[in-house]
């Protein structure tokens, strides 16, 4: 690693994840959300750091050496251990082992997924997702600001690299369902990333949705539109 790169790093740690309201440290600011760093979607685009992923080496190293690579053994600068606790270090690293996937399996390199059912992908959404959470058009949280709003469509099409995180792990400090506890298939992840998909990316496609469902077309999904920002910390 450069001087540069550990510049980066401690500068990162110092700045964003210490003055964190509630503490968090993106990993996936470095590393992406697809796990591959620079050989994957952040690659290129406002997000390119040049770092590595985390994918390769959560293969071939042991739980016990990538503990080490947060505490800093393997660069200084990369040492979490003061703002993350020994415990919240060991689930990580479990996590590392045993959660992360080849993305690849489900996407290609431009984030179309391959293969994949809307209908099942459907069925997934509004058994799990829809009711009482993000409502049959995803709209009702939003996780962006309330005139440039995100809802689940608008991650799945723009980023479904982080759409198969978060439905793979669920949402830190929500109670949001994980695909990996619920034992989800492959199909199960690649129907939903499909389904969600055709959800609605912005406050008009939002809007035509609700038209749609209220003419019956829909069936009967429950709806809204939610304009309250969820903040930053919860992407
Ligand atoms: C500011 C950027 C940055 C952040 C944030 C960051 N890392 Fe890293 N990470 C790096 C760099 C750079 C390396 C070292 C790559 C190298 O060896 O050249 C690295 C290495 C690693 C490695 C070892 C990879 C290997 O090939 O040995 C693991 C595992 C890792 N990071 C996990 C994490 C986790 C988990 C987090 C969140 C707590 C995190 N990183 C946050 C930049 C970052």
């Amino acid at each position: 690693m450069t001087t540069h790169q550990s510049n980066i790093i401690q500068n990162f740690i110092a700045k964003i994840c210490v003055s964190a309201e509630e503490a968090t440290y993106r990993c996936k600011e470095c590393h992406g959300w697809d796990y591959k760093g620079k050989e994957g979607a952040y690659a290129k685009g406002s997000h390119y750091t040049g770092f590595s992923g985390v994918y390769e080496a959560s293969q071939k190293k042991s739980i016990q050496e990538l503990e080490g690579a947060l505490k800093g053994s393997t660069n200084k600068a990369h040492n979490f251990s003061k703002y993350l606790s020994r415990e919240d270090i060991s689930d990580l690293s479990l996590f590392l082992k045993k959660g992360l996937v080849n993305t690849d399996r489900y996407l290609d390199k431009k984030g179309n997924p391959i293969g994949g059912d809307v209908n099942s992908g459907a069925y997934l959404f509004n058994t799990n997702c829809a009711h009482m959470c993000h409502g049959g058009p995803g709209t009702m949280i939003n996780f962006g600001k309330p005139d440039k709003p995100e809802f689940v469509g608008t991650i799945a099409s723009k980023n479904p690299w982080e759409l198969i995180h978060k439905v793979r792990s669920g949402q830190p400090g929500t109670k949001m369902i994980s695909a990996i506890i619920d034992k989800w298939s492959d199909k199960d992840i690649l129907d939903i990333v499909a389904y969600t998909r055709t959800l609605p990316k912005d406050l008009i496609e939002a809007k035509k949705f609700e038209g749609h469902m209220m003419s019956g077309e829909m069936g009967h999904h429950q709806s809204g539109i939610d304009t309250r920002g969820f903040g930053p910390f919860t992407r």
